[in-house]
């Protein structure tokens, strides 16, 4: 039921890598995650392990009202993942525009994604403000947004206070409420790191849903095609994002349990999903 959304004023933070990293965490928490990849660059996929070769996906094909259930893949990590599917320049724009004719194309699937009581549906978006943001914010439980531990974070926070962020009016009111930070790439050993972390983090108060290090396991384990917690348990990187994963389940409603099923499942996880 509830809908995470990840997003980021500006590319290269490190948003898909806490996506992947937090539908781990939250797997390892016991609840079910369905993860969509509403980023052309296609690379959630990777994060989570499946083959460089497999192309396929939903939101590459949404003008086709791909049936959403049929294009899932599950992951090694026990994840379900809507990859984005393989594009190209012109094919993503073709996607932005169809979807900014008819929201519905994403909305339609989401709602009945978000039908389902015990999952938690995780999106990775395009950096900055995306239709894909626009249609998923109004349905988000949380939106979480990756900034790093600079100067440049810490110049954002009067947009921060005044609904600005990621976008005037409409989408900056409808995430208002609902927004909360993820600082990435604290780097302890450096004054400046820690100095932005600490003005973001006085200045926010529990609006800063987390903060993650700055860790060689996180770019180790994309190179494994692993999310951080699995590659490296006990890293600081995983360990901050385990930290991440409990403070934002504080915030969502507690899990649905379903009731025992006497017929064994073909899939333990999702029965509609395909391997
Ligand atoms: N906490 C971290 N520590 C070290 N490297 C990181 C961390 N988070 C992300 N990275 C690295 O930063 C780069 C960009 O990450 P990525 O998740 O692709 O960002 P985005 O999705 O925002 O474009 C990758 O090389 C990734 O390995
Ligand atoms: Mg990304």
């Amino acid at each position: 039921m509830p809908l995470l959304c990840l997003t980021s004023p500006k590319g290269g933070v490190g948003k898909t890598s806490l996506a992947a990293g937090l539908a781990h965490a939250l797997r390892q928490a016991g609840r079910q995650v369905l993860a969509i990849d509403c980023d052309p660059q296609n690379a959630l996929r990777l994060h989570l392990g499946l083959p460089i070769a497999d192309g396929a996906g939903f939101f590459a094909r949404l003008q086709d009202r791909p049936d959403w259930r049929a294009s899932i893949r599950t992951t090694p990590a026990g994840i379900a993942l809507l990859p984005y599917g393989e594009t190209d320049m012109r094919g993503a724009l073709a996607t932005a525009s169809a979807l900014d004719r008819d929201p519905e194309l994403l909305a339609g699937p989401l709602r009945a994604m978000l039908a389902d009581p015990a999952l938690i549906v995780l999106a990775d978006t395009p950096p900055g403000a995306s239709g894909a943001l626009s249609v998923l914010a109004p349905l988000a439980t949380l939106v979480l947004a990756v900034l790093l531990a600079d100067a440049a974070s810490t110049a954002l926070i009067p947009d921060i206070d005044s609904g600005r962020f990621l976008g005037r009016g409409t989408l900056g009111s409808l995430l208002g409420p609902k927004l909360l930070v993820v600082l990435n790439q604290v780097d302890r050993h450096s004054r400046l790191s820690i100095a932005a972390a600490e003005g973001v983090a006085a200045h926010l108060g529990p609006r800063l849903a987390g903060a993650v290090c700055r860790d060689d396991a996180v770019a180790e384990a994309l190179a494994c095609q692993r999310p951080v917690g699995m590659h490296a348990p006990g890293s600081r990187a995983a360990n901050d994002i385990a930290d991440l994963a409990a403070a934002v389940l504080r915030d969502l409603p507690p899990p649905v349990v379903a009731p025992p099923d006497p017929t064994p499942l073909s899939s333990p996880l999702f029965p509609w999903a395909r391997p």
